[in-house]
């Protein structure tokens, strides 16, 4: 097993009515901003139970923070965070407010352009904001890492940065949020979760047995309750199992001491970028084509997957081969389409357009072993046409 060190200061206050607690959650005297998206907030109830919850704090609110958040837009967030000389930040939305919310708190104190935060993947390690979230949407993991990803909007450029800074001080998880959600985002956030297991499993037999087998256990849990929570989002069980896969997916537990890949996200966020395809979306497209043009690397593990996930039976390149297949069944049982054209026509020459980025920021070998060059990333994204 790699040597490795395991941080995570996010007090993950988890179940039903935990929202409750938010009053003795933010700090005493604390002038708050309040921070949402779209207002889905004000639908579902969930921005009056923390306005009852917040009683007694003077609260100064800030909407409109948009699902796959604009730097421009935070940028003006961050100026109210100024002018209003405010203490404490609460994200109260799914992973687009909660990655706005960590911007927003790297960037006020931040020396410099805050725009090379993402340009220059500067790690934020102190002089953050403290910022607590409410989660709504089980997906990104946001609420309990310290990674995020902003989009600026000038340049169509979906960037990720971070840091031991970056970690909410609290997150209330309460599974019943998830009633109000549409469809496509509970089919979303289960796949968005199943691939962020995937990034950090799926890369080469290694002695990290244990992360191995709660990596494992995610991805059943997940086949389990995903397709059947899509249906009946108000069953308790269902709900907090989803939720709680989809935290456990990108908390930093089964990356500990273990390779990891990240290239289906790094490419699926160009095509976010590019076209607006949900984020969750994008992965659907490019995972399988990944592990395709990487299949004499990644077939050790794939065919472990098979046989652990799928029980499949067979040489290990059937094995491999099946449990992509597999694999691209239940993205279809989760309501995605797998490829690039079933989004968008004009796809001609996205495969270009991303090696050609991918090369001026110096992003020559990504993976789990630096061997997905610029000429596979080319592969991957033609195969995903
Ligand atoms: O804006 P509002 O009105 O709130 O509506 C949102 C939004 O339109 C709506 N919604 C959220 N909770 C709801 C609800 N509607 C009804 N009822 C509720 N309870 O859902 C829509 C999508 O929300 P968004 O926050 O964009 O979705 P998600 O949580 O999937 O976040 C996606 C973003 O997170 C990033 C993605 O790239 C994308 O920008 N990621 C962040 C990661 C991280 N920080 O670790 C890792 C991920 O891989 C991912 O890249
Ligand atoms: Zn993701």
């Amino acid at each position: 097993m790699l040597n490795f060190e395991l941080y995570n200061p996010t007090n993950l206050v988890f179940g039903k009515g935990q929202i409750e607690k938010l009053g003795e959650l933010v700090p005493k005297g604390a002038k708050i901003l309040l921070a949402y998206g779209g207002g889905s907030i004000f639908k579902n109830g969930i921005h009056e139970q923390v306005m009852n919850n917040l009683k007694g704090h003077e609260v100064v609110e800030f909407s409109g923070i948009e699902a796959n958040p604009h730097f421009e837009t935070l940028m003006k967030a961050v100026a109210v965070v100024k002018e209003q000389k405010i203490d404490f930040i609460l994200a109260v939305g799914g992973g687009s407010v909660i990655d706005g919310v960590k911007f927003i708190s790297a960037a006020v104190n931040f020396e410099g352009n805050p725009i090379d935060i993402l340009q220059k993947r500067i790690l934020i390690k102190e002089n953050a904001v403290p910022f607590g979230t409410v989660l709504t949407l089980p997906a990104t993991g946001s609420e309990m890492n310290s990674g995020a990803v902003v989009t600026i909007e000038s340049t169509k450029e979906k960037l990720a940065f971070g840091g031991s800074a970056m970690f909410p001080q609290f997150s209330i998880c309460d599974p019943t949020v998830i009633e109000s959600l549409p469809k496509r985002q509970l089919q979303n956030g289960v796949v968005d979760a199943y691939t962020h297991v995937m990034e950090q499993y799926l890369t080469y037999p290694h002695e990290g047995y244990l992360q191995d087998r709660i990596a494992e256990g995610i991805l059943q849990t997940l086949i389990e309750v995903g397709p059947k929570v899509v249906e009946n989002p108000k069953d308790y069980a269902l709900a907090s199992n989803f939720m709680w896969s989809c935290t456990m997916a990108l908390n930093g537990l089964i990356q500990k001491g273990v390779p990891s890949d990240w290239a289906t996200h790094m490419i699926g966020h160009e095509l976010t970028a590019m076209y607006g395809i949900d984020h969750a979306r994008t992965l659907a497209v490019i995972a399988p084509s990944l592990y395709k043009v990487m299949f004499e690397t990644k077939k050790g593990k794939l065919a472990q997957y098979g046989k652990r996930i799928f029980h499949l039976e067979g040489t290990e390149d059937e094995i491999a081969n099946e449990a992509i297949n597999k694999t691209v069944e239940f993205f279809h049982k989760m309501g995605m389409d797998t490829k690039l054209s079933d989004y968008t026509k004009e796809y001609d020459d996205t495969a270009d357009f991303i090696v050609n980025r991918f090369d001026e920021r110096g992003w020559k070998g990504l993976g789990e072993r630096q061997n997905i060059t610029l000429d596979k990333v080319k592969a991957i994204v033609e195969m995903s046409y």
